[in-house]
């Protein structure tokens, strides 16, 4: 088959967030939400988790070897401000650190500065429900920006808004536990409102262009964007709420960084409506997280199931690449370059890995041939790593990681080569096919 090349400068790499490789993080909400019984499958906690915080010199040198060019990571908010306004300067410098050591191999850094965790302090005054957040939040961005402009271009503000508050205060199965809709809505809303200030305080307090190109600042958010549809198309409540939950959960959140209007609702909710002229056009590409299509069941539980009969990974979601193609689509109508700020599967045994990724890139490619945009492709994960209330279930690593011993060598999967076959040669090629359609024989091409 023919190759299928991306475009000149195209970032590969892999994405992580702090709390769910470093190991260690003691000062935020998970930890405290870790030692609640029966919050995190088979009671788990994050622990030393990959043992990341120590080994990161090490781990970066497994992507770059594989042909990595960028990586994401986030810094982790409770490590650098302790206590509200007081900066912890070994933890400072410990970030200068990681960014020295993925400069040295090679890696530009795209860095979260919200990826689900917060300071303790923060969530005992209310964490994102109250509005003091949106300030914190700024001052904190404010403080990233100023000390690490010089090394930093590509920054992304807040991960998933709408997983975050969803789970964390509709479903409640993360902290604080709520389950109240109208809460859940507030909660998005102070996300995107922070996501605004913080993308104009980046542009305007980073004023160092770190890797020459000519931009200091290239900002964004991570937006997780599933398909979602009736279970049973023909059922009218099934359609209903699926059509609620894609007009809350994707078209509104897409809609306000374009225009600055926080229009959220879902029946039986308080609506959140907002004007934000700061929010308006507040980014410089769209980062589009890629895992799944989710089948709305109307009042059941679970709500959520993956489609009869489809492929699904270790976690139960479906394998739907040509789903990838059709958010890269919807991604784009936002008027703005698409990174892919995440794209993975669970699967321990690293038996569909392999394949999915050569479809979930082909797929990519399609959406670029199309007329899409990409500037990149950041697969979740480098390393299996902590997955929030899943513990260490879902293991989406390119590297497994032996949890019993974190000091153990990292253990290579398929996957990983067939992804270092894309990211070196900028393209989709024979060689990597083979070792993507599994099979021992393939392999030896
Ligand atoms: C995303 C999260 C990320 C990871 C993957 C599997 O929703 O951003 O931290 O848990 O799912």
């Amino acid at each position: 088959m023919s190759d299928l090349p991306f475009p000149p400068g195209f970032l590969w790499g892999a994405a992580t967030s702090a709390h769910q490789v470093e190991g260690g993080n003691t000062r935020n909400d998970w930890w405290r939400f870790e030692l609640v019984p029966g919050a995190i499958r088979g009671g788990e906690k994050s622990g030393e988790a990959c043992g990341h915080y120590a080994r990161f010199d090490a781990d970066f040198a497994l992507a770059a070897a594989d042909g990595h060019n960028a990586h994401r990571l986030s810094f982790e908010w409770s490590r650098i401000e302790p206590r509200p306004g007081q900066f912890d300067a070994a933890e400072v410098a410990h970030y200068h650190d990681v960014l020295a050591s993925l400069k040295r191999h090679g890696l530009t850094p795209i860095v979260t500065l919200h990826h689900f965790t917060n300071p303790l302090w923060l969530a005992d005054e209310g964490g994102w429900e109250d509005r003091r957040v949106v300030d914190r939040f700024e001052a904190f961005v404010r403080f990233c920006a100023r000390e690490y402009g010089g090394e930093v271009d590509w920054w992304c503000t807040v991960n998933e808004p709408e997983v975050f508050a969803f789970r964390g205060w509709s479903e409640g199965v993360w902290p604080p536990r709520v389950r109240d809709d109208s809460r859940a809505l507030t909660v998005i809303a102070h996300q995107l409102e922070a996501h605004g200030r913080a993308y104009r305080v980046l542009h305007a307090e980073d004023r160092w262009d770190a890797d020459g190109d000519g931009a200091a600042v290239r900002a964004g958010f991570a937006k997780h964007r599933p398909q979602l549809e009736a279970l049973r198309a023909w059922h009218p409540l099934d359609r209903l709420v699926a059509h609620f939950e894609r007009r809350v959960f994707n078209e509104a959140v897409d809609r306000a960084p374009v225009d600055g209007v926080i229009d959220l609702s879902i029946p039986g909710a308080t609506r959140v409506r907002r004007v934000l002229p700061e929010l308006a056009g507040a980014f410089d590409w769209y980062g589009l997280n890629y895992y799944t299509r989710w089948m709305v069941k109307a009042f059941a539980d679970p709500s959520h199931v993956a489609r009869p009969g489809a492929p699904r990974n270790d976690l139960d979601w479906e394998i739907f690449p040509d789903g990838f193609e059709q958010a890269l689509r919807a991604a784009a109508r936002s008027g703005k370059p698409v990174l892919v700020t995440e794209n993975g599967v669970a699967d321990a045994h690293d038996a569909l890995r392999p394949r999915a990724l050569l479809d979930f890139i082909t797929a990519m490619h399609r959406a670029i041939a199309g007329g899409v945009p990409v500037l990149g492709y950041l697969h979740w994960s480098l390393l299996d790593n902590f997955e929030w209330s899943d513990g260490f279930h879902g293991r989406f690593g390119l590297y497994g990681v032996d949890f019993t011993d974190t000091a153990r060598p990292r253990q290579r999967r398929t996957s990983a080569e067939v992804f270092a076959r894309i990211a070196r040669a900028n393209a989709v090629t024979d060689a990597a096919r083979a070792w993507g359609s599994g099979g021992t024989a393939a392999r030896g091409a």
